[in-house]
């Protein structure tokens, strides 16, 4: 099939921020072949290719002078049966679909990243991880294209060097490939992971995948705003991970701050940071700290990506200028070269 491009494409429904946005082009390719065109037909026009999954995760400008590719792909399928069954997933699945199809399945492994919005493809990008568990734990390769010479292989999960939110795709090979597939390991031997939060109880005994599932989408539901009401990018902050002796001095002044020890330093909880300073529900213009999660920033509607970010920064300052704690941005905030 070959390839339809759309030109001065609207992004606005395409980001669940629900920033306005018009791409110069915009296709969406359903396979390898389609991709490669796209390739070249960004080099003809000399627009930089934008790879755009399900729009979740990033802060999109007005304007975008590029060839946005949302990879289209979307089938998985099979590549191990027996105890631990390898599935290969394409990049376009959307990622809640693939989780409760292989719960439904009885198969274990990513029942507790139910709800997080988009695609496959973007899932290797941040690590995505909910509820004690990350994509990493269960991924064993992602199949690469490379940008700049359409050249296609694939990298082993130790060579994305996953952290916390964090992986090589967003640092050393951030906007070098188009990832169009994952292979994941799951398995049919029961391993519920329920330490999180009050999961444990939200559960029957021996709980199946499924049931941990939709109990993972159930107190998602209580606390995150579903973006097709109200615009937000999930956590807008990651979790600060800061030095232990920075930690126990902050333990001194509020001994109520939760903290999670790392091998690197202890986590602090963002959300907890922002709401300490009387944040949770304030409103910048047309934009606003979430009532009920003060990690999300939601957009009320007619606004743009810089009063956003101002809000972001006031936010920010508030928690620094408190804690001496310093947030870094998640979602990816896109840049138009002109
Ligand atoms: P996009 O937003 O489209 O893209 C994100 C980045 O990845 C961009 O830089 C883009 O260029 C790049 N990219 C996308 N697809 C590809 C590809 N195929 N190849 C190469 N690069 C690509 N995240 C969590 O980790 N845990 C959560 O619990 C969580 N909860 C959320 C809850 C809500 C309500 C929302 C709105 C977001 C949440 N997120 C969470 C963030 C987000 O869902 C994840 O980061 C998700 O993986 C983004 O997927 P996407 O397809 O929407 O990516
Ligand atoms: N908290 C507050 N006030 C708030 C928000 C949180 O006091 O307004 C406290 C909570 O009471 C809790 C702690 O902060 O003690 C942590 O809160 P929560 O369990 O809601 O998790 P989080 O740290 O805010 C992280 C991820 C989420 C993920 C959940 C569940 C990050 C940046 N965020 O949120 O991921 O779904 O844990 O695992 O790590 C995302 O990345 O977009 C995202 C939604």
């Amino acid at each position: 099939m070959s390839l339809e491009v759309r030109v001065e494409h609207d992004l606005a429904g395409l980001n669940t921020l629900g920033l306005p946005c018009h791409a110069a082009r915009f296709v969406a390719p359903s396979s390898e072949a389609t991709l490669s065109e796209a390739l070249s037909l960004a080099q003809q026009e000399g627009l930089a290719p934008l790879v755009l999954g399900g729009g979740s995760n990033v802060i999109l400008p007005s304007r975008l002078s590029r060839l946005v590719i949302q990879p289209a792909m979307n089938a998985w399928r099979w590549l191990e049966q027996g105890d631990t069954p390898r599935i290969e997933v394409d990049a376009g699945v959307v990622w809640h679909e693939l989780v409760m199809a292989m719960a439904g399945r009885g198969l274990w492994g990513i029942e507790n990243l139910a709800l997080i919005p988009g695609h496959c493809g973007a899932a290797p990008i941040q690590n995505i991880g909910a509820y004690g568990v990350e994509l990493a734990d269960v991924l064993e390769a992602v199949r690469v294209v490379s940008l700049q010479d359409g050249r296609a292989g694939w990298m082993s999960a130790d060579e994305c060097a996953f952290g916390y939110r964090d992986s090589l795709f967003k640092r050393e090979l951030a906007g070098q490939f188009v990832i169009t597939g994952l292979i994941l390991r799951l398995s049919r031997r029961a391993t519920p992971r329920l330490d999180y939060g009050d999961l444990a109880q939200r559960v029957s005994a021996a709980p199946t995948p499924l049931e941990v599932a939709r109990a993972v989408c159930a107190t998602r539901r209580e606390k995150l705003p579903d973006p097709a009401v109200l615009g937000n990018a999930g956590s807008f902050f990651t979790n600060p991970v800061v030095p232990r002796a920075q930690a126990d001095a902050l333990r001194v002044s509020y001994p109520d701050m939760p903290q999670f020890p790392q091998p690197d330093g202890v986590k602090l909880a963002a959300g907890w940071l922002i709401d300490q300073c009387g944040l949770k529900g304030w409103r910048h213009g047309h934009f606003g700290v979430h009532d009920r999660q003060a990690l999300v920033l939601v957009h009320h509607g007619g606004g743009t990506a810089a009063e956003l970010l101002e809000l972001a920064e006031m936010v920010a300052r508030r928690v620094e200028q408190r804690f001496g704690v310093t947030l870094q941005r998640e979602p990816r905030r896109i840049i138009d070269p002109g």
